[in-house]
């Protein structure tokens, strides 16, 4: 049978998601939004592109979750995005409301689902929909890492003139200012690139990663990124249905690991058949903790203002 992915969100980022695991025909795709017509829209326009594509995947809009009923995976994309001026922050209290929503209609249809966490401020609203959900923390995970480590790699691959593929990043932490990208860990054909580039060359790329949401807004001005997004969640789906056992850099809830507890925070993790399969535990310098745990701080202050760090409230549902 084939796989079912719900992209709740038929906005910049879902359709974009949706387009992705279309075009690499990793499941059959439901779109939900709340907008009358767009995510109907949406679905009948990829849909259309898949004899083009040679795909087989099915894609449907809707505004009823019924239409998303046991989706082995919900990637949940509703919100509002950030505007020039604006930070990922100022958008807590409305994305609150929203995902409260979602997730609760999630819980209904998909009970036995993974959830992949993209609206903002990501480390929070993936904290409630884990608390809301009740799922246990392998099937909540949050999209953050891969995209900030994505935007590093661009940028190293663009400064030394390399191919994209010789290149890979880490970046630790929250997704926001707090952002901690891994120099050392860090590397072009396994070499680091602190053997590459000066410290004044390393940290111009990792101050321009750090603020590379905010690069794009300010261009685009009536809202944020979406094409680099959606593919970072189409990697993460793509690991979980494909058992691909990948270590990429995701918001996960930690329950010890790295000294912090009780709080999603972006980690390498494993990303499997069965979700989080593991938490990987990297050692850090003491700055790099410092600066993991200042990231840290600033979710938890999101956190308490919303109060998601009590017990799930739909914990019957795992
Ligand atoms: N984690 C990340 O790295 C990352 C990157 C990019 C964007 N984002 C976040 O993703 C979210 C979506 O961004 P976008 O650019 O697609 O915005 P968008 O405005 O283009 O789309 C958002 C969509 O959500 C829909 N929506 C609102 N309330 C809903 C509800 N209750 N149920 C279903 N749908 C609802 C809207 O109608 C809209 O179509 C924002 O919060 C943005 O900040 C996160």
């Amino acid at each position: 049978m084939r796989k079912k992915i719900t992209v709740v969100g038929s906005g910049n980022v879902g359709a974009t998601t949706a387009h992705w695991i279309a075009a690499k025909e990793l499941a059959d795709v439901v779109l939900v939004d709340i907008i009358e017509g767009r995510p109907q829209g949406n679905g009948l326009d990829l849909l259309q592109a898949m004899p083009i594509e040679k795909r087989d995947s099915y894609v449907l809009g809707s505004n009823d979750y019924a239409a998303t009923a046991n989706s082995d995976i919900v990637i949940i994309t509703a919100g509002v995005p950030r505007k020039p001026g604006m930070s990922r922050d100022d958008l807590l209290n409305i994305n609150y409301k929203i995902m409260s929503e979602v997730v609760g209609k999630v819980v209904q249809y998909s009970p036995k689902s993974f959830l992949i966490i993209v609206s903002n401020p990501l480390d929070v609203m993936a904290q409630t929909a884990y608390k809301l959900s009740g799922f246990p923390r392998e099937r909540v995970v949050g999209m953050a890492g891969i995209l900030d480590s994505a935007r590093f790699r661009a940028f190293i691959a663009d400064e030394l003139k390399v191919s994209v593929e010789n290149v890979t990043a880490f970046v630790l932490g929250g997704h926001g200012d707090t952002m901690v990208p891994l120099p050392r860990y860090s590397t072009v054909a396994g070499i680091p690139i602190t053997e590459l580039m000066d410290a004044a060359t390393i940290d111009r790329l990792v101050k321009r990663t750090r603020d590379g949401g905010a690069e794009i807004v300010k261009l685009l001005k009536t809202g944020s990124a979406y094409y680099a997004p959606a593919a970072a969640a189409t990697e993460m789906a793509e690991a979980i249905l494909k058992d691909k056992k990948k270590i990429l850099p995701c918001a996960a809830y930690l329950d010890g690991e790295y000294g912090i507890k009780g709080l999603f925070v972006g980690v390498p993790v494993k990303l499997g058949a069965k979700g989080i399969e593991q938490i990987v535990q990297i050692k850090l310098t003491a700055d790099e903790q410092t600066q993991l745990n200042k990231s840290a701080a600033a979710v938890k202050e999101l956190v308490d203002i919303i109060g998601v760090g009590a017990t799930p409230v739909l914990a019957s549902a795992s």
